[in-house]
């Protein structure tokens, strides 16, 4: 029986914490092509925080406030990271899917096919998993029935992994490569260390001190501490390459980037997924060019690498890592958590 309402967390428009509100809201309804998944796990990221604060920027204009695509509509229920169980299908939907348990792809596409870029997010451009109740595009919510992984893991799953496996794609990483990982204990940045151990290459994990444990756990080779001055973070992570890097996966941007560059050997990748540390930077071009070196910006992932993703869940070949646990009901103590960057792995809400 689906209830007529359900709580939610209701983003009422840019702003700080109290723009985040706990509301009763209705049950939205699957339209054509379309199921309702009761939420059973939600995980955060950080792009709750900054769609919240409106923190991406628009071209011309990197102080507007404005979600990842630009304008979001309000009221918004966040959370791009869904497990859960359909529970309904759309009209002339497949009704034999009722029960299921399920990963949701939280990306909307430019087109068909296995590699159509991501222009949307569940969560930004439509309402997410911060409820008890989403509805999404039947084929976006792939069939987890058989994987060993609990509610909780899985919720992990979507947009770090997702992103991640997007970030080692494009940027070509490969067995017995030697890739830098940036921000190595957060969400994409252990789902990028797990990953790309897993592909055979070498990981040095760039990250705080006192998180090397669950870093070397993950599969990283080495573990190099960050810190307040980006020459010696770079002379310290190209020792612990001991060779120039293949490659750097990159979350966090800023003052490492233009330092660190000249440690890529020639014909290496530099990949860019987030901007945590700093979205501009002052760039030698000719550190760039004269090495043939590639600068990859990385968004999300495409159906093909999710549908990679989601084969690795059934097969039990991710262990992602939830650091913390919370009702949903407690939204603003799990992203003040969040916000603090002290944990190791995923953070989840449970409606
Ligand atoms: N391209 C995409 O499609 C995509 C998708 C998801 C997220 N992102 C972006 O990727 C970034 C990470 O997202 P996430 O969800 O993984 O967040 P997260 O779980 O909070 O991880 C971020 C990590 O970055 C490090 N960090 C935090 N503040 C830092 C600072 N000031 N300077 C340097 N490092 C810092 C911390 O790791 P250490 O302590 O280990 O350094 C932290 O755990 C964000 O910028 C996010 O917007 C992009």
């Amino acid at each position: 029986m689906i209830p007529e309402t359900m709580q939610a967390a209701v983003l009422t428009g840019f702003g700080g914490p109290e723009v985040l509100e706990l509301r009763t809201v209705a049950v939205p309804r699957p339209g054509d092509g379309e199921v309702l998944v009761r939420v059973a796990a939600a995980a955060l990221n950080n792009t709750d925080l900054w769609t919240r604060r409106g923190a991406y920027g628009l071209p011309g204009d990197p102080d507007a406030l404005a979600g990842w695509r630009g304008p979001v509509a309000f009221p918004r229920i966040q959370g791009g990271d869904v497990a859960g169980e359909v529970v309904a299908a759309g009209a002339g939907g497949d009704a034999a899917r009722v029960g299921e348990r399920v990963l949701v792809d939280p990306a909307f596409y430019d087109g068909p096919g296995p590699d159509a870029s991501p222009v949307g997010l569940l969560g930004s451009e439509a309402d997410g998993g911060f409820a008890e109740y989403v509805v999404v595009a039947a084929d976006r919510a792939h069939d987890v029935s058989a994987s060993p992984l609990g509610d909780d893991e899985l919720a992990c799953l979507p947009v770090a992994y997702g992103t991640a496996a997007g970030v080692l794609a494009r940027g070509r990483v490969g067995a017995d490569e030697t890739v830098l990982v940036t921000g190595a204990s957060g969400g994409v940045g252990l789902a990028a260390v797990q990953l790309a151990v897993a592909r055979g290459a070498r990981v040095v994990a760039l990250t705080a001190p006192g998180k090397d444990d669950v870093l070397r756990e993950a599969g990283a080779a080495a573990v190099v501490h960050r810190g307040p001055d980006p020459e010696a973070v770079a002379a310290a992570a190209a020792d612990a390459a001991g060779a120039a890097l293949d490659a750097v996966v990159d979350v966090v941007g800023g003052p490492l980037l233009p330092a660190l560059l000249t440690r890529v050997r020639d014909g290496g990748r530099w990949v860019i997924a987030g901007a945590i540390g700093g979205a501009s930077v002052a760039l030698d071009l000719r550190r760039l060019y004269l090495h043939n070196v590639a600068l990859v910006g990385s968004s999300m992932h495409t159906p093909a690498h999710f549908a990679g993703l989601v084969a690795d869940a059934v097969a039990g070949l991710v262990d992602p890592l939830v650091a913390a646990r919370h009702d949903l009901a407690a939204i603003h103590t799990a992203q003040d958590e969040f916000a603090r960057a002290e944990r190791v792995g995923k953070i989840v809400v449970t409606p």
